[in-house]
């Protein structure tokens, strides 16, 4: 099947990550379907930025997903489709079993009734927990600290079962912290509340916020805060059109992570942010967080070795000059 035919179904391909990956399937000749309930994702980003076809809709309707695979020739789903605040997973627990959980099995139910058997799944390396080894190798133990993390080992497991009885092929990506925006300002990141690092430092930047906090400083690093592996969203929507191109060509269930192979501290993240935004931005330093490791960097020889991926813009500088184009023109 060449590329201008295949259609891929995107689900939470309204949200960052997804948005991204959409552009970078468009990119390749893909035609692609947008599935998104819209509660964290941005309509116009897929209707006026990237005019593909947005079907508002939630994975756990059978019946929206059977009408989806019955009107559209889909040749693969990549699924992003997940609620994912690590703290409200602790809080509300039975909201990210129904959603990640659930709401996966029943798309992968409704792929196998229409006989769609290619998947590319976001996990994460929070299905690690707390690290033996840095770099963390895919075959590390999996031991995940929250109900977020548990949710996408669970999944990862029922890709392995799904393989096993129907011969439904995978490749599970999991990421390390994405990071950055589209290089040409069309995409960027906008969660609502917003965790990460990098857009809260930007905020800050900005004057939307008054300071950042830092939540450790006498960790075993050299700065004392903790170190983290910030791959740009644009590498990762890169390797999402590889993981698929490796099975529409007939490749068997994998499991990659996806990280920079390099670690930046909150320290090293905030200067940088600082050189690249020209302005100065306050720090509040507070006590560790429970459950926060020292530090969390991955291996991703196997899908450099495999796929033939390699991250275009592993330099923190450059991932925050486009998340900071990005933030100015979304919240300046
Ligand atoms: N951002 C990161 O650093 C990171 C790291 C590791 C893994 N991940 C995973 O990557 C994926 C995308 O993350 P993101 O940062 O782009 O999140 P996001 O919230 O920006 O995007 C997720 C999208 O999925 C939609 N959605 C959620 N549940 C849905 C459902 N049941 N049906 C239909 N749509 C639904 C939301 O509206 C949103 O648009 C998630 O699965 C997340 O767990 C993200």
């Amino acid at each position: 099947m060449s590329n201008d035919q295949a259609t891929i179904l995107v689900t939470g391909g309204a949200g960052y990550i997804g948005s991204h990956a959409v552009l970078a399937l468009q990119q390749s000749g893909y035609n692609v379907v947008v599935l998104d309930n819209l509660v964290y994702g941005h309509r116009e980003l897929v209707e006026d930025v990237l005019q593909a076809k947005l079907i508002v809709g939630d994975t756990n309707d059978r019946a929206l997903l059977d009408q989806l695979f019955s009107t559209h020739d889909i040749a693969a789903v990549m699924h992003f489709a997940a609620y994912a605040y690590v703290g409200e997973s602790v809080t509300d627990p039975a909201k990210y079993y129904r959603n990640n959980v659930i709401g996966t099995l029943t798309l992968l139910e409704a792929m196998i009734a229409a006989n769609i058997k290619k998947f590319v799944f976001s996990s994460t390396c929070a299905t690690y927990g707390v690290p033996k080894t840095v770099p963390i190798p895919e075959d590390h133990p999996q031991d995940p600290i929250n109900p977020y993390g548990a949710t996408k080992l669970m999944v990862e497991r029922i890709l392995a079962d799904f393989d096993v009885a129907h011969q439904f092929k995978s490749v599970c990506f999991r990421y390390f912290n994405a990071a950055g925006a589209d290089p040409d300002g069309r995409l960027g990141e906008d969660h609502n509340p917003e965790t990460h690092l990098i857009p809260l430092v930007l905020m800050a930047a900005l004057g939307k916020r008054d300071s950042i906090s830092v939540f450790g400083t006498d960790y075993p690093t050299p700065d004392g805060t903790c170190i983290r592996d910030y791959i740009h969203v644009a590498d990762l929507a890169t390797a999402h059109v590889l993981g698929l191109e490796y099975l529409l060509k007939g490749g068997d269930s994998q499991l990659f992570n996806l990280g920079n192979g390099n670690g930046f501290s909150v320290k090293e993240v905030i200067d940088a942010a600082q050189q690249v935004t020209g302005r100065t931005i306050k720090i509040v330093e507070g006590d560790r967080r429970p459950g926060d490791p020292p530090a969390l960097v991955g291996s991703s020889e196997k899908a450099i070795a495999m796929l033939g991926w390699k991250s275009q813009y592993a330099d923190i500088h450059q991932i925050l000059t486009h998340a900071w184009n990005w933030h100015q023109k979304r919240h300046g």
